[in-house]
Order: structure tokens, then C-alpha cells, then sequence
């Protein structure tokens, strides 16, 4: 029991790690379920579809280090790593996309460390997502502890397509056949198309309620 106190091995500091991402993770979550419930509240609509988080395994970390050409060890995990907890925000629409990362990087205690804006600047493959990756401090008895998190923010169509593309590259080992390659831009090109369509049409129907309630207001 108390004899692990005072000497830690790999294992404990493994561990220890593991619990500060998780709990990060799960403050992040918390805060963006809260601006969604306001949302909700006073303007009785819902930015966002749903959110998935994960922490990456252990399996993937190595991975990850080897590929970047990297010593596999902890301080290399923590500091070359910044996906270890991983956020991803699925939202209707683009607008709601920017909304929520304005709304995120506006809260007191996360320190967002850079932008990757793939919706302004879609890789040449066609991906689309806004990535942010910030630190929120997690409070253990010693203090608090500045912990990364990766948050992806994209449309339902943009996080359809992403799924899709990275099946076929998982599959393909990265090396898909160029058609198949051709046909993954062609769908982005119809993702973008689809998200203005769907955007305006949301618009339309907006502004029609709102033209009924005023006429009801003035009956
Ligand atoms: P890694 O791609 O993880 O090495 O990090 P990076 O420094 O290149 O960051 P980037 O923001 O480009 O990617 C981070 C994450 O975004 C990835 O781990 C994926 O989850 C996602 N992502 C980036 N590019 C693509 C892509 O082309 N297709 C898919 N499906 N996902 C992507
Ligand atoms: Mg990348």
C-alpha cells in the first residue's frame, strides 16, 4: 500500500499522466456541454450535433513517437504529443463551427497554444475540420497542472467524409489508388457544396419562423 509513497517507477508516472489527460478531457467536455446548454437555453438551439472524446492508447502513443522519429518516453509523450487527449465536436453547421471555438478560447482557463484553421485552408486531399489545441490546468494537491487536449471542430458532413477517408487510408496502408483518391476529393468538393446548401436552407426556414411570430405578435 504506502510503500509505492515515496519512489515511483515508469508505471506510477504512466499512470499519473494518464489520470491528468483524462481529466482534462473530462473538464473540457463539461465546459462545452455547458455553452451547448446555454445555447439551448436562451436561444432554444442546439450548436452542437455530438461530441466524441477518447484518450489515445498507449499502443498509439508508441506509435506515434516512433513515426515522428521520436525516443518513446514520457516527457517526449508529453511534450511532442498533442493529441494524447483528444476532443472532436460535431456541429450542423460552419458558422457554429467558428461560434464555439470563439466560445472556448474565450474561457478563463484555457490557453489555446495553436489553431490548424483545415476549413480556410482544406488539406490537398480535401480534409476540413478547425483544430485547436489548448491547455486547461488540472488541480492535483500539488497544484495545478497546465494539460494539452487536441479539439476538432467540423460539420456532420465534414466528419462523414473525414471517417470515410480515413477508412480508405487505413485500409490502404496511406496508399490508396489514385482514383479511388480522385473520388475522395470529388465527395469534398460535394461535401462543401452540401454544408452551403443545408446552411442557406436553415437560413430560409429561420427566416420564415421568425416572420410568422412577428405576425403573430401584431394580430
Ligand atoms: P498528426 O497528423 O496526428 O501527425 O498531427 P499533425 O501535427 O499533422 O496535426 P493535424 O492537425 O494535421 O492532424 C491532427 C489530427 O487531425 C489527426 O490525428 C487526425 O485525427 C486528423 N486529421 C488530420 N488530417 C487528416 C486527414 O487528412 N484525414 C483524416 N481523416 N483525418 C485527418
Ligand atoms: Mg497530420
Amino acid at each position: 500500500m504506502a510503500q509505492s509513497r515515496g519512489k515511483k517507477g515508469p508505471a506510477d508516472r504512466w499512470k499519473e499522466i494518464m489520470f491528468l489527460y483524462n481529466a482534462a478531457l473530462r473538464q473540457i467536455n463539461a465546459k462545452i456541454e455547458i455553452m451547448n446548454d446555454e445555447f439551448v437555453e436562451r436561444f432554444n438551439y442546439s450548436p452542437i450535433e455530438h461530441i466524441k472524446s477518447r484518450l489515445k492508447t498507449p499502443d498509439s502513443i508508441v506509435r506515434k513517437l516512433k513515426a515522428d522519429g521520436y525516443e518513446v518516453s514520457i516527457e517526449n509523450m508529453q511534450e511532442k504529443l498533442s493529441d494524447i487527449a483528444g476532443i472532436r465536436i460535431i456541429c450542423s453547421f460552419m458558422l457554429d463551427i467558428y461560434q464555439i471555438a470563439d466560445m472556448i478560447a474565450k474561457q478563463a482557463d484555457v490557453t489555446v497554444l495553436y489553431v490548424k484553421d483545415y476549413i480556410k485552408r482544406p488539406k490537398p486531399n480535401g480534409y476540413k475540420s478547425y483544430h485547436m489545441v489548448v491547455t486547461i490546468p488540472v488541480y492535483l494537491t500539488e497544484g495545478p497542472v497546465e494539460t494539452k487536449v487536441e479539439i476538432q471542430i467540423r460539420t456532420v458532413a465534414m466528419d462523414f467524409w473525414a471517417s470515410l477517408e480515413h477508412k480508405i487510408a487505413y485500409k490502404f496502408e496511406g496508399n490508396p489508388p489514385i482514383t479511388l483518391l480522385q473520388e475522395l476529393k470529388a465527395c469534398a468538393d460535394m461535401v462543401d457544396i452540401l454544408d452551403a446548401k443545408m446552411f442557406s436552407l436553415n437560413e430560409a426556414i429561420m427566416a420564415i419562423a421568425e416572420a410568422e411570430k412577428e405576425e403573430e405578435t401584431e394580430k
